[in-house]
């Protein structure tokens, strides 16, 4: 594997395996497992940090802490686990936005798309009606993750924790805290619709759709594909898919019936997610993908990020064995999703 020309581009999530970095966070409401990797320590510097985790706890995410913001933009994936119903989240979740705290409620797999500045969380998690949870993943365009919090109940000792966190060699995340706090209550939360627009229920993708651009879906793909592009997304650029993949063969063709190898002019990851949240390092199938121009391959049995550069060539991918469907991800760093096939 150390010969292989694109092996450093191949990273198993569990690089972000950090101990100790659950004691800032660890709430009832937040994840009872995470990992959150990002550009300026395993993403070959991209823009971007991304984090994966299953959530089964009620309540407030990090209670006291909120709102708070960010310097770039961050989009906020609620989705299943249900591999047989994609459009079943299995929660009931709370959510502020803006100043004006503005309180809002979906039970559906949603993207929340909060800009860089803009006042996001508290976060409550108020029901989990799928016995094994829901998943949350982030994607912000950040390589350095960066949060200002703005809420009034954090305690001194809190403070001292995260600002250890934000001078350690490589913090996990740079926290800072305004000035200006905001105090959570029924009372201090309004009821209004100016930011209902931020939080978007994830859209199916039609297999029509798929087959237009000429990628022909093939026995490995997903069933039924969410994708949000950045016109989606408050023109953020990052379009991003979802779905679940349960049967072994080959993803998708290209055009020709060529064998699906290609390139994109922007940045992408693919990220390969299990779905057991008992080990959140199961996978439960062996995948394989081919990087480059020779087509050098690479094996996937465990959750990894794949680092595609733009212009970088890859695919295609095949699954060999499915032992527990799993999840797949793609984040793609740009308004829109641009491809180039390659023939063989
Ligand atoms: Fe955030
Ligand atoms: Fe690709």
């Amino acid at each position: 594997m150390e010969n292989k020309k694109y092996a450093h581009l191949v990273k198993p999530l569990s690089i972000a395996a950090m101990p100790g970095s659950e004691r800032a966070f660890r709430n009832t409401g937040n994840a009872d497992i995470n990992l959150w990797l990002n550009g300026r320590d395993h993403l070959e510097g991209l823009e971007l940090n991304f984090s994966w985790g299953f959530y089964t706890g009620l309540g407030d995410w990090h209670p006291g802490m909120d709102p708070h913001v960010h310097p770039y933009p961050e989009a906020l994936v609620f989705v299943g686990l249900d591999p047989d119903n994609i459009e079943y989240l299995g929660a009931e979740m709370q959510y502020c936005l803006g100043k004006e705290l503005e309180v809002h409620t979906f039970d559906k797999p949603s993207v929340i798309v909060a800009k860089g500045g803009v006042l996001h969380c508290p976060s409550v998690t108020k029901e989990v009606l799928n016995p094994i949870g829901y998943s949350f993943f982030i994607l912000s365009l950040g390589a350095e993750p960066r949060t200002t919090w703005m809420g009034d109940g954090i305690s001194e000792e809190q403070i001292r924790r995260m600002q250890e966190i934000a001078s350690s060699s490589k913090p996990f995340m740079v926290s800072t805290f305004s000035k200006k706090r905001y105090h959570v209550s029924p009372e201090t939360m309004t009821y209004s619709d100016k930011h209902a627009h931020l939080i978007k229920p994830l859209k199916l993708l039609p297999r029509a759709a798929a087959e237009k651009d000429m990628m022909i879906p093939g026995p490995g793909n997903a069933d039924r594909l969410f994708w949000m592009t950045g016109n989606d997304l408050e023109g953020m650029e990052l379009n991003f898919t979802w779905g679940f993949h349960k049967r072994p063969g080959l993803w998708h063709r290209g055009p020709g019936k060529s064998d699906g190898a290609h390139f994109h002019p922007h940045d992408e990851v693919l990220v390969f997610a299990g779905t057991d949240p008992s080990d959140i390092n199961y996978l439960g199938a062996e995948i394989s993908i081919d990087m480059g121009e020779e087509h050098e391959r690479h094996i996937i049995d465990k959750p990894i990020a794949v680092v595609i550069p733009k212009g970088v060539v890859h695919n295609p991918i095949i699954t060999r064995y499915v032992d527990r469907p799993f999840a797949f991800f793609m984040i793609s760093l740009a308004r829109d999703y641009e491809v180039t096939w390659c023939s063989r």
